[in-house]
């Protein structure tokens, strides 16, 4: 969960989405990483040798829980045309996987499933072009796909997406796409 809002758009959005997932008896961890500390990527380049990161912070719990899930959401805010600071730094600090994949060619895990959430306030058509590219990328990093996407646009008070028609509803769906599709 990269907003910072709990109880915001994107927490509703992906609770929902968790709780599809659920409905297909799957067993789901929320991780609110404004609640953590994680540092982006100080580029100590340390993970190409070993593919482990030399940053000691709370990324060292998430690393190991990263390689053994069967999927990934990431829930985001856009801000300024892309996912928040704290999805950036999280993803910046998957470069040790980025490493044992590609350079020292060790990343020993099947392919993921990876599911993209976010909201923004606007409407712009290329609103969310950025984002999903960045999102393509992490998702090959650590050895998933970009399987399933969510993005909602026009919604921007917290907990306005609780008036949004469908969207509520779309998460659910795709917690569920998750584990059947
Ligand atoms: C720092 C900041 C930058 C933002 N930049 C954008 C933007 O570029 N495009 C957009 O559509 N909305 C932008 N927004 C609005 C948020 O995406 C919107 O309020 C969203 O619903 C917040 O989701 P949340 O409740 O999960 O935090 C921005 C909001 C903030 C606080």
């Amino acid at each position: 969960m990269g907003s910072p809002r709990i109880k915001g758009n994107t927490d509703l959005l992906l609770d929902e989405a968790l709780k599809g997932a659920q409905s297909q008896e799957a067993e789901t961890e929320k991780i609110i990483l404004d609640k953590l500390k994680i540092a982006p990527c100080r580029e100590y380049y340390g993970c190409l040798k070993d593919g482990n990161c030399v940053i000691r912070d709370d990324m060292d719990d998430i690393y190991p829980k990263l390689l053994d899930v069967d999927a990934i959401i990431v829930a985001s805010p856009i801000f300024f045309y892309t996912v928040s600071a704290q999805v950036l730094a999280f993803i910046s600090r998957c470069q040790a996987l980025w490493a044992r994949k590609y350079i020292l060619k060790n990343l020993d895990i099947p392919l993921r499933k990876g599911a993209f959430i976010a909201v923004g306030a606007t409407r712009g058509e290329k609103l969310f072009d950025g984002p999903k590219l960045t999102m393509k990328y992490f998702f090959k990093a650590i050895n998933a796909e970009y399987h399933d996407e969510l993005l909602i646009r026009g919604v921007d008070k917290r907990g306005e997406i609780k008036e949004h028609p469908t969207a509520l509803n779309e998460a659910f769906e795709l917690g569920k796409r998750l584990l059947v599709g």
